[in-house]
């Protein structure tokens, strides 16, 4: 056999056992290591062109030739192996794998607003419409404002009504109610008249149970003017729980005492579950106490810069928890702040 012809002979066979070789490949790792073995730096098929120089010259071109037909014949053959592998194992992906397009998609949760955040807004449509503004009051309030300015000086029985928490710093209080907004807005409103509601939370230093809770929202409405009667403050409640709670709803204003107003009153609506007649939700008397009113005291519009010989006004605090408890039969108020989603979101 010629050199040439030898030379030849030994090719096919390097490339006929890279083949068989790679027929067995059967993963990434596996052709990779072919890969290596066949086409690497010292596989056989490389080694032919690091032996040309022993051959004689003018066989060295159809040699080279050759060998590098080995290799392109190996390269191709790897690069369908690898393809190959690619496809089966896509293949089983998509047989082991199912995807039920007729699944129904997953919902992503949505927040929404808190009831009692739902229900002031609703009250303050209903006042809006009326023609009450919105007045921001702060919840950190003086001792002043939350009570001797609305004619509750310190050591009065009357500040028993309030359980109160105190800050470190002597004098400052959280708000026990909204009334202390009203020197705010009045003091910044006089001597023009005035028609505002104040929204917002109130805290009191309570032991809660059902219908107590140290933390709850207030509305107060203020009305000042020259000619503001007690009946403009009947109208204005009435009107109002009307449109809350439906037209045929009647309204009562039960005697009380609150020492910044005079007369005061306690807001009673007829129980619009048993149309007054008695039942479990207003414990069969036939009505549901829902805030307090009167008649602003002449001290307090002295204190909020009013003349009281020429104005008159009328106030009212209204609890719009226990609205919203009326009104979707809410059993227990420490649901509001209780941070449990179960109750959340049914609203
Ligand atoms: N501030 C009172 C309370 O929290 C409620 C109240 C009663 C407000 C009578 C008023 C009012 O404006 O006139 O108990």
């Amino acid at each position: 056999m010629s050199e040439e012809a030898a030379i030849r002979a030994e090719m096919e066979q390097t490339q006929q056992q890279a083949l068989t070789a790679l027929q067995t490949v059967q993963n990434e790792a596996e052709l990779l290591a072919w890969r290596n073995a066949h086409l690497g730096r010292t596989a056989p098929v490389m080694l032919f062109f690091s032996r040309l120089p022993q051959f004689p010259k003018e066989l060295r071109p159809q040699i080279g030739q050759a060998a590098n037909q080995v290799k392109l014949t190996l390269e191709a053959a790897y690069e369908a192996r690898r393809q190959e592998l690619q496809a089966s194992s896509l293949q089983q992906r998509l047989s082991s794998e199912r995807v039920d397009v007729t699944l129904p998609g997953r919902r992503l949760p949505l927040g929404h607003l808190h009831p009692s955040t739902q229900i002031l807004a609703e009250i303050c449509a209903i006042f809006g419409e009326m023609g009450f503004q919105v007045y921001r009051s702060p919840e950190v309030e003086s001792d002043e404002n939350n009570f001797e300015l609305l004619n509750i000086p310190a050591h009065h029985p009357a500040r028993d009504m309030w359980d109160t928490f105190h800050t470190t710093r002597p004098g400052v209080v959280l708000r026990t109610h909204t009334s202390p907004g009203q020197i705010r807005a009045m003091r910044q409103m006089a001597p023009n008249p005035l028609r505002v509601i104040l929204p917002g939370m109130t805290y009191r230093y309570e032991q809660t149970n059902a219908s107590h809770e140290s933390q709850f929202n207030q509305v107060e409405l203020l009305a000042i003017g020259q000619n503001i009667t007690f009946g403009d403050l009947q109208g204005t409640l009435t009107d109002f729980a009307r449109r809350m709670f439906g037209a045929e709803v009647h309204v009562r204003l039960r005697p009380s005492y609150f020492p910044f107003t005079e007369p005061s009153a306690e807001i009673d609506i007829e129980c619009f579950l048993c149309g007054g007649k008695g039942c479990t939700v207003c414990k069969g008397g036939g009505w549901l106490e829902i805030g307090g009113c009167g008649m602003v005291h002449p001290v307090v519009l002295r204190n909020g810069g009013y003349d009281p010989a020429r104005f008159t006004g009328f106030a009212a605090g209204l609890g719009p928890e226990r609205i919203a408890m009326l009104k979707y039969r809410i059993s227990d108020i420490r649901y509001f702040f209780g941070g449990d989603l179960r109750f959340l979101e049914q609203f």
